[in-house]
């Protein structure tokens, strides 16, 4: 796949969670110079406000006219900060209540369609970036000049996920992080829309047994050949 001459630079990394994407992405958008968009994050932070305001997970009508009723932004300053409304909620939205419940959000249709919106225009605006998340290739950007999509065995994604929760204070149980990364990766890959899967024209990269350095040299070697 060579680099196209259009502009911005668009780099779509998709793959299921625990493929070590969200490490890597901030890491080549930081070499690309390029804006890093976590578009998990976006799910995210609507899930958090339709839990803290209560709201029936299962009402599509409400939960569309709540992602229209919404600002979610994305800041880059020392690392990157989501803001919700205005508030930041970078740490909030990680909580295991919020990693359950976003697969309520992420398979209606009308917020899918809402967020899509607003990681193409957040992306077109400055300049190209680095999208990470799970319909990025397929939907978000099917033009992208890269597309990347990143997987790895279930046993080592838990083992990833682990990691990341003891490193921030959280007591862990590996098979039950086993079983909550099968079940979230059932939720992504049968949605009606917006599933996670492999498009033809992405480069696959199984992570399993790399590093994240020999996964971000991989990465780089296609953008700058
Ligand atoms: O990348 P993450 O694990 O933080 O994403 C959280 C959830 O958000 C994930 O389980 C599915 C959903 N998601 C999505 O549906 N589409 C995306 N582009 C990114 C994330």
């Amino acid at each position: 796949m060579g680099k196209k001459a259009s502009k911005p630079l668009i780099i779509a990394i998709d793959g299921p969670a625990g493929s070590g994407k969200s490490t890597v992405s901030k890491i080549v958008a930081k070499k690309l110079a390029l804006l890093y968009i976590d578009t998990g994050a976006m799910y995210r932070a609507l899930t958090l406000k339709a839990m803290r305001q209560g709201i029936d997970l299962e009402d599509e009508d409400v939960l569309v006219s709540l992602a229209r009723n919404t600002k979610i932004g994305l800041e880059e300053k020392d690392k990157l900060h989501v803001l919700l409304d205005g508030e930041d909620v970078s740490l909030a939205i990680r909580t295991p209540d919020v990693t359950a419940n976003v697969k309520h959000i992420a398979r209606v249709p009308g917020v899918r369609h809402e967020m899509v919106a607003l990681q193409r225009s957040i992306a077109n605006k400055d300049g190209g970036a680095i999208l990470e998340g799970r319909d990025i290739g397929t939907v978000v950007f099917p033009n992208a000049d890269y597309k990347f999509y990143l997987d790895a065995s279930p046993q080592e994604r838990a083992k990833r996920r682990c990691k990341e929760l003891i490193e921030s204070g959280q007591i862990v149980n590996e098979s039950g992080v086993k079983k909550d990364i099968l079940m979230r990766d059932d939720s992504d890959m049968n949605r009606s829309v917006g599933a996670l899967k492999k498009c033809d024209d992405a480069i696959f990269i199984d992570t399993t047994g790399l590093s994240i350095d020999g996964v971000t040299e991989k990465i780089l070697s296609y953008i700058c050949a």
